[in-house]
């Protein structure tokens, strides 16, 4: 949450943080600010409430400098206003931060006595108040002091007044990349905000703190020892994190399905040759995840938060299917706070598209120290997630800045099922021969996906329905009750409308009693080995009035009577048919969140990246 910026070097700084921040405005977008060393005044301060666009709008024509920080903020502590955005100023010291001080308020206490007030209800300007306090002229002392006092998470950018065109720098569990480029020096929460300048860049470590000139920007370890960047290059362009013609970047990521699918699927699937038969096997060894760490296990649990969650569900039913082994799947935010019992014979599965979710970070933590194996499934090269899970499964998604996530949750399930077909194969559940048809039925479900693609009108014919209710249903069965949760979510986060996935068979133990004819109820039923079953529950919603919505396969019998709508999946094995239905329900919560006029890319009260608990 929060996007954070800095650059020193030698373009106009105002210009550089502007554009950065609006790259990393999927963070926060509640209010926004940016300091900048000038000549006239030391340094100035603007901020405001609302997007970027309303600061770019704010700031004086004149505003020359080499060297500022920016910040785009998501309110965690104090309501949204000018005065709680960031910058925050105390005495020579001006930061931007990104992340939660938990002690801020016994450290406020403690500043009252040295006669410093806050003017804000944050937490960030309590931080300023702390490293002023500890100020003497020595920067990185006063940081390292402060960061033995601070508890929680920070990503903090700092101007010391006495030092312009320097920026000082430090993190700890919230996330900064860095590079100096012939542009200068810059630093910012995530990389996409460096990519117009530079394809290197590198992750500041855990407590490193940075000290950025426009010559260049060196490191300090926590010990005091200098520390060496290990610079990294993006693989994907500019262009990926932009809108490319699309009106959205939802849209834009829902289109770029078929080729974030490729790429995650495509190279792990390999030839292999046995005794004269040649077979398609998934194969991790680029990955370096060895089949050792899918034998002998007695358990698997999946923990990951929202969308990523629910991919989750869906690798629960693939590994128990194939491995018949339990799997459970925990929201990470409870498994953190629970006394997990693992041991090395548990898998435990982090999934997060940004790797830097708190919760799922803490998850991963508690993992390892528990005593289980740990694999992640992760969208964001070096993120924490990644660099702290012993094995690291990557989707190749390619940015994703929509706040709803589309093609990193079917990069996920492409991870989850190559995964339990590697894993089944690894432990014997499956032959070669079989394995090898499950690939290459994964392989071939990625074109029918350009044929969701086709599926505009009729999609945005529900959607217009849609835009009308207040309350809504997703139901379905086993994987379409795991998809039901995802298409839930979707859509109530980028149209407001209030929706619920529930199990079909669940309804009339009580929820039944919602359906009315103004209640639209989204039925999936795309697996024939629970057709007849959904055929039954439909009824009963449509018995109370409801409005259905069927999403099945093409050969299902359903009688008309029994649908408004009904969208039928191209034909392709049960197994891959949550693929497919996944990107139908992508596009009816765009569409619906379109047509109710909403900011579908940037939806109130929420960011992409949860780095808070
Ligand atoms: O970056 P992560 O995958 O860890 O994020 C987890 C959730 O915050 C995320 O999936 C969220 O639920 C999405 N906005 C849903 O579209």
């Amino acid at each position: 949450m929060c996007g954070i910026i800095g650059f020193t070097g030698g373009r106009n700084a105002a210009g550089v943080l502007l554009d950065g921040l609006a790259e990393l405005e999927y963070r926060g977008y509640d209010s926004a600010g940016i300091s900048c060393f000038t000549r006239e005044n030391g340094i100035d301060t603007v901020k405001t409430v609302g997007k970027v666009a309303n600061l770019r709008a704010c700031l004086p024509p004149g505003l020359t400098s080499s060297c500022g920080i920016g910040h785009t903020r998501w309110a965690t502590h104090g309501g949204v206003s000018q005065t709680n955005a960031h910058p925050h100023t105390c005495g020579r010291v001006t930061l931007i931060h990104n992340g939660i001080i938990e002690n801020y308020l016994a450290l406020r206490e403690e500043l009252a006595q040295t006669g410093r007030t806050p003017v804000s209800q944050t937490d960030s300007e309590i931080a300023a108040m702390l490293i002023d306090s500890l100020y003497d002229g020595d920067a990185r002392a006063a940081i390292r002091a402060a960061a033995a006092r601070l508890e929680g998470a920070y990503a903090f950018c700092i101007l010391f007044a006495d030092q312009p065109g320097t920026i000082w720098c430090i993190r700890r569990g919230s996330p900064l990349v860095a590079c100096h480029c012939e542009a200068g020096s810059i630093i910012a929460s995530d990389m996409v905000a460096l990519l117009r300048y530079s394809k290197d860049y590198f992750v500041l470590e855990e407590n490193q703190i940075a000290r950025l000139t426009p010559d260049g920007i060196s490191l300090t370890g926590p010990d005091g020892m200098p520390a060496f960047p290990d610079y990294q290059t993006v693989t994907w362009d500019v262009s990926s994190a932009q809108k490319n013609g699309f009106k959205h970047y939802m849209e834009k990521e829902i289109h770029e399905q078929p080729e974030a699918l490729s790429r995650t699927i495509t190279p792990r699937i390999l030839k292999y040759q046995e005794n004269g038969s040649v077979f398609t096997l998934p194969d991790f060894s680029a990955d370096c995840i060895p089949d050792s760490v899918f034998r002998d296990l007695t358990r698997i649990v999946i923990t990951a938060c929202g969308t990523a969650m629910h991919a989750g569900m869906m690798g629960k039913i693939l590994f128990e299917r194939l491995l018949r082994i339990p799997v459970t799947v925990d929201i990470a935010s409870e498994f953190r706070y629970q006394d997990p019992i693992l041991d090395k014979n548990t898998l435990v599965i982090t999934v997060s598209q940004s790797g830097e979710t708190a919760d799922t970070l803490a998850a991963l933590r508690l993992a390892r120290s528990a005593g289980g194996r740990t694999l992640s499934i992760v969208n964001v090269k070096g993120s924490s997630i990644a660099r702290e899970s012993e094995h690291v499964f990557y989707t190749h998604a390619g940015p994703e800045i929509a706040v709803a996530s589309t093609k990193a949750y079917t990069a996920q399930l492409a991870a989850f099922y190559l995964i339990a077909f590697r894993a089944a194969f690894a432990c014997g559940r499956l032959s070669a021969a079989e394995c090898s048809a499950r690939a290459e039925g994964l392989l071939s479900m990625i074109p029918s996906i350009h044929r969701i693609l086709e599926m505009k009108e009729i999609t945005e014919k529900i959607s217009r329905h849609l835009t009308r209710a207040s309350d809504l249903f997703f139901i379905g069965r086993g994987m379409d009750y795991a998809l039901s949760c995802e298409g839930s979510i979707k859509l109530k986060e980028i149209s407001y409308i209030h929706s619920e996935a529930y199990a079909a068979g669940e309804l009339k133990h009580g929820t039944l009693s919602l359906i009315t004819a103004d209640v639209p109820v989204i039925a999936l039923a795309t697996q024939h080995d629970v057709l007849s079953k959904m055929v039954s529950n439909i009824k009963e919603v449509r018995a109370r009035g409801a409005f259905v919505i069927l999403v099945t396969a093409a050969d299902a019998v359903i009688e008309e009577s029994q649908y408004d709508y009904r969208i039928d999946l191209p034909s392709m094995d049960d197994w891959f048919a949550p693929f497919a239905a996944a990107v139908i329900l992508q596009l009816i919560a765009y569409h619906t969140s379109y047509l109710r006029g909403l900011d579908v890319d940037q939806p109130r009260n929420l960011a992409k990246s949860v780095t808070v608990e």
